[in-house]
């Protein structure tokens, strides 16, 4: 997979790339990652990237030609947007981000990641340039370079051959639900006893175990996921039992 990210501050992804599972990732050539400073496409001989906006009001805007002519010399020129090779503007405007996108972004071959800056992008980079527009939460970061950041990591750690696939079955939304707790040595530690079963070397017994806490997490932290999980029989049997003692 390629990811290219368009950026003002390219320097900001230096210590991120550079550590864990991207930088395994890169080096073991599953993913290459190249961060393209957009104020090099600007045409003006000041590298002007930013204006006022029109009809007045605070902040500037950044400019269309430095980042379409950025895109078009990734994408080719005329260019022609096509989902299947995602160019995603990064704004608190866009669709919430989520294990489900990064799961379909880390399917495909090529991703930009386009980071706004200042008031953001003129708006006819979201019009006619991008081919969506993701939010990583509902608040306002400064730049997009930590929601690529955050996208990339999360995007990375699922194509096939980053980690283990068995570590990240389990992981929280990876089907809809949170995952169960998870201990380790010492089994006793300051009073605090790890639970038994997962002591007892019943790998049954400890699968039911999990499942049950699982679901009890979910339904305590996060019970809007149940509306949308796709639950086994035995998980909505596990659930229907949690909500019938939740309700006495
Ligand atoms: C200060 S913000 C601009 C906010 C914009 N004026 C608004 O109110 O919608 C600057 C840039 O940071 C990035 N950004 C800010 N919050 C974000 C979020 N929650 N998710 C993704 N990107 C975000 C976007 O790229 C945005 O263009």
């Amino acid at each position: 997979m390629r990811i290219d990210i368009l950026s003002l501050f390219p320097e900001m992804f230096d210590g991120p790339f550079a550590s864990s599972i991207i930088k395994r990732a890169v080096d073991k050539g599953l993913v290459n990652i190249y961060v393209n400073n957009f104020r090099n496409y600007a045409p003006d001989r000041h590298k002007v990237v930013d204006d006022y906006p029109y009809g007045g009001g605070a902040g500037m805007v950044l400019k269309p030609e430095p980042i379409f002519a950025a895109v078009e010399d990734l994408r080719g020129s005329p260019y022609v947007k096509n989902p299947q090779k995602p160019v995603i503007l990064l704004s608190p405007q866009g669709r919430l981000f989520d294990q489900n996108i990064a799961r379909e972004l880390a399917s495909r071959e090529s991703l930009i990641l386009i980071c706004g800056h200042y008031e953001g992008a003129d708006e006819r980079v979201s019009q006619h340039l991008a081919t969506d527009e993701i939010s990583i939460g509902d608040y306002v970061l400064s730049g997009g370079e930590p929601a690529a950041i955050v996208m990339v990591d999360a995007i990375v750690r699922l194509i096939p051959g980053v980690i283990d696939c068995l570590s990240t079955a389990d992981d929280s939304f990876s089907r809809g639900i949170l995952e169960y707790p998870q201990y380790t040595r010492p089994a006793n530690f300051r009073g605090c006893q790890v639970p038994d079963i997962l002591l007892s070397g019943n790998h049954g017994e400890i699968e039911k175990w999990r499942r049950i806490q699982a679901v009890k997490r979910t339904l305590e932290r996060r019970p809007d996921l149940l509306d949308s999980a796709s639950l086994t029989a035995e998980e909505q049997k596990i659930l229907a039992r949690l909500e019938y003692f939740n309700h006495l």
